[in-house]
């Protein structure tokens, strides 16, 4: 039985060339292998190497609107896979159950499969995006408290808004498990908003999904899928600089950049990282320390 899947390059980060993974290689033997779950807009799910596990695997694709706006953002999936990373270990050191076990390497991680709740939730603290359309309320306009809205994941119907009503009526989740999501939700955004408000980025809003963990007749709610630039608003909180997907879904321009700033600024990426440069973090981890 086959325990690892794929090599894993330790801390490695190739800007430059992002995923080529050389033809005969060990990796791209492997991969080829290995038996693909779902293929997503932004993400690969394969079978993990040991049951209960799934690797996600980080493409550069990129859609708006339900899909109807596709495109490339190069280098994403790379940077996501690294900010997700940092963002679920980090909400694990405050007590958050997660999905996330181990990065393998530049696009992929090692994470717990999960029985997916079909609910997407957003925690807004500034108005932006749909809530802004749906209510007429202007982007930028602070919340007067912070909001937690449901949608129901359906591709078809668009992911429809929905009341907690909809999800009790229609069992999408228990009211125990929906006491869970609210309060990881509620401390997800409060941890995030000081961690990002630390390097100076605004937290607007962000999508968070969760998944059920079985222990016998037991199930346990943790949290899933990513969280980066993808799924969260980020701005810059002197320029209001958009850092995040919305360069893409408004045609700004720049989305590499942004993406790739949001990591810059959580330490991720060296100040002066060139395009070709590779960035060995675990020898600047070591630099660090001896300090
Ligand atoms: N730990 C997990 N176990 C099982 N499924 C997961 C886990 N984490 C995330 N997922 C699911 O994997 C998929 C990730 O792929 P991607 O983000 O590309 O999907 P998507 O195109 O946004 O589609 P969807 O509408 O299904 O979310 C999503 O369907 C997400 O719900
Ligand atoms: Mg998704």
């Amino acid at each position: 039985m086959h325990l690892r899947l794929v090599r894993e390059p330790g801390f490695l980060i190739f800007i430059s060339q992002r995923d080529r993974i050389p033809r005969g290689s060990k990796e791209r033997h492997t991969m080829s292998r290995r038996r693909q779950i779902y293929e997503g807009k932004a993400k690969i799910l394969y079978e993990g190497p040991e049951p209960g596990t799934i690797i996600q695997y980080f493409k550069d694709d990129a859609t708006a609107f339900n899909a109807q706006k596709r495109g490339t953002i190069s280098g994403k999936g790379v940077i996501n896979n690294r900010i997700s990373e940092y963002v679920f270990t980090r909400l694990s050191h405050i007590g958050i159950p997660t999905h996330f076990i181990r990065r393998l390497n530049m696009r992929e991680q090692l994470v717990r499969q999960v029985e997916i709740i079909p609910i997407e939730v957003v925690v807004r603290n500034i108005a932006a995006g749909s809530l802004s359309k749906r209510l007429g309320i202007e982007e930028g306009e602070p919340l007067p408290h912070t909001l937690i809205e449901y949608y129901y994941k359906d591709d078809a119907l668009g992911d429809p808004l929905v009341a907690e009503e909809h999800i009790a009526c229609f069992g999408w989740c228990s009211n125990d498990e929906m006491q869970d999501i609210s309060s990881m939700a509620i401390r997800v955004n409060d941890f995030l908003s000081g961690m990002f408000a630390t390097i100076h980025i605004r937290l607007v809003d962000f999508k968070l999904e969760f998944g059920r963990i079985w222990e016998g007749d037991y199930a346990r709610v943790i949290l899933a899928d990513e969280i980066s630039p993808d799924c969260c608003r980020l701005w810059d909180m002197t320029t209001g600089e958009k850092l995040d997907k919305d360069r893409f879904r408004q045609d700004l321009g720049g989305e590499e950049e942004a993406y790739q700033e949001v990591a810059r600024r959580l330490g991720l990426l060296q100040d002066d990282a060139g395009p070709s440069e590779v960035l060995d973090l675990s020898h600047h981890r070591k630099l660090r320390t001896k300090k």
